[in-house]
């Protein structure tokens, strides 16, 4: 499976820097063709003669030694798939805070594809809240890790830390690249955000959806082969992006696209109600205590969208604080839509504005599946290969 995949290892400072000699190796017994870019501080674990010979390839340092017309850091991003191991604390924290101070950060920073980050260290710099911190950013951020196990570590105590065996990234990178291409040749357009319902030129009515659920299907849909196209109420990167404000504005867009694509995912937020008289100037404060806007019904575009003979799959998202389970089969009912995900915004730990979620996936004949509360992007994947099933 590995056969003629580019694969780029990077290997930062830290003590299991020796065993990636053995995962190269594994790379090329499977007919990969690896690169390898360190960072200086990897150079006092290994040596590039090492690399270069088991790599059979330049091993790359340093981002100003430039010999062809494109700067290196670019030239390394063309892999399939970026594997980072072993993971310093020091590059996971500079990763996270899109630091690029070496060739190695600034090649992580451009690449677009996935990353595999393979930590390793002493137990108390994983524990460290701050280290942490930083790789539930990457995770949300979509970047795999594979976390350390349990075992003897290098500064002679027991405890987690240890990288995982050459064998066992090895297997993950196999796992990665197989479901990179589960999508492949499929277009999927998402929508994501809360709609902006615009009063006058300086207010509007919107919602609690901060697109985050929009945007980890993006990235998973993206990282399976898919073409996304990600029409959202704001402006994201790394993503062919359409950036709508209204309800009216995103539903021109969808219909626009609807025929091109082969599957339609709802998750924005669309506001059900839009201000009948928009106010060309700003609405001046009087003397009256309050003030009456007169709302009047938004396209429902999912319905509209369903209704289409000739349309692709279309996957809408409800959000409930109440009978989650029966206001949801009520919905796809209602809709006509292929699927339906279901989240309970009644919780504070998962749905609107958080990095977590906790969903029922329910189709057309009304058949449930949970998935049980991870993180955003580990959901996405899971809906992803569920619809796609
Ligand atoms: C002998 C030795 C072993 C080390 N092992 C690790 C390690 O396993 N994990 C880690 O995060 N840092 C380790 N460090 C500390 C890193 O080398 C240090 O934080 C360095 O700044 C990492 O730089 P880099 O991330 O740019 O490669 C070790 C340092 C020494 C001297």
């Amino acid at each position: 499976m590995l056969k003629d995949k580019n694969i780029l290892i990077g290997i930062t400072g830290g003590i299991a820097a020796y065993k990636i000699c053995n995962l190269i190796r594994l790379y090329k017994k499977a007919g990969a063709n690896v690169s390898v870019v360190v960072t200086p501080n990897a150079l006092n674990f290994v040596t590039k003669l090492t690399l270069q010979s088991l790599s059979q390839n330049e091993v790359y340092s340093d981002c100003f030694e430039i010999d062809e017309y494109k700067p290196e850091h670019i030239a390394l991003t063309e892999a399939d798939i970026f594997v980072i191991a072993p993971a310093s604390a020091n590059t996971i924290s500079k990763l996270a805070n899109g630091i690029c101070d070496n060739l190695l950060l600034s090649t992580a920073c451009a690449y677009q594809k996935q990353i595999l980050i393979v930590p390793a260290m002493n137990t108390g710099m994983w524990n460290n809240k701050f280290i942490q911190e930083n790789l539930v950013k990457l995770k949300n951020s979509g970047y795999s890790i594979l976390s350390p196990s349990e075992g003897f570590l290098a500064c002679g105590t027991n405890g987690v830390g240890r990288m995982r065996e050459p064998e066992e990234i090895f297997e993950e990178t196999e796992r990665i690249l197989n479901s990179t291409k589960k999508l492949a040749g499929k277009k999927i357009l998402i929508t994501a955000g809360g709609t902006k319902e615009k009063i006058d030129p300086v207010r509007f009515i919107t919602n609690a959806s901060s697109g985050k659920m929009g945007l980890a299907l993006a990235q998973q849909a993206q990282n399976m082969g898919a073409d996304v196209t990600l029409v959202s109420t704001f402006k994201a990167h790394g993503f062919n992006n359409i950036v709508t404000e209204t309800a009216f504005e995103m539903e021109k867009v969808v219909k626009e696209n609807l025929k091109e694509n082969d599957c339609i995912i709802m998750t924005a937020a669309v506001a059900d109600y839009r201000v009948r008289n928009y106010s060309e100037q700003k609405i001046k404060k009087d003397d009256s205590d309050s003030m009456t806007l007169e709302l009047v019904k938004n396209p429902d575009i999912l319905k509209e969208i369903s209704e289409e003979k000739e349309r692709p799959m279309v996957v809408g998202f409800c959000a409930e604080s109440e009978n989650l389970l029966e206001n949801a089969k009520s919905k796809i009912r209602k809709k006509g839509c292929d699927y339906i995900i279901a989240n309970d915004i009644s919780r504070c730990d998962i749905g609107f504005n958080t990095d977590e979620n906790e969903v029922y996936i329910i189709n057309k004949n009304l058949q449930t599946k949970h998935l049980d509360k991870a993180s955003k992007q580990e959901i996405a994947k899971k809906i992803l290969e569920e619809i796609f099933e």
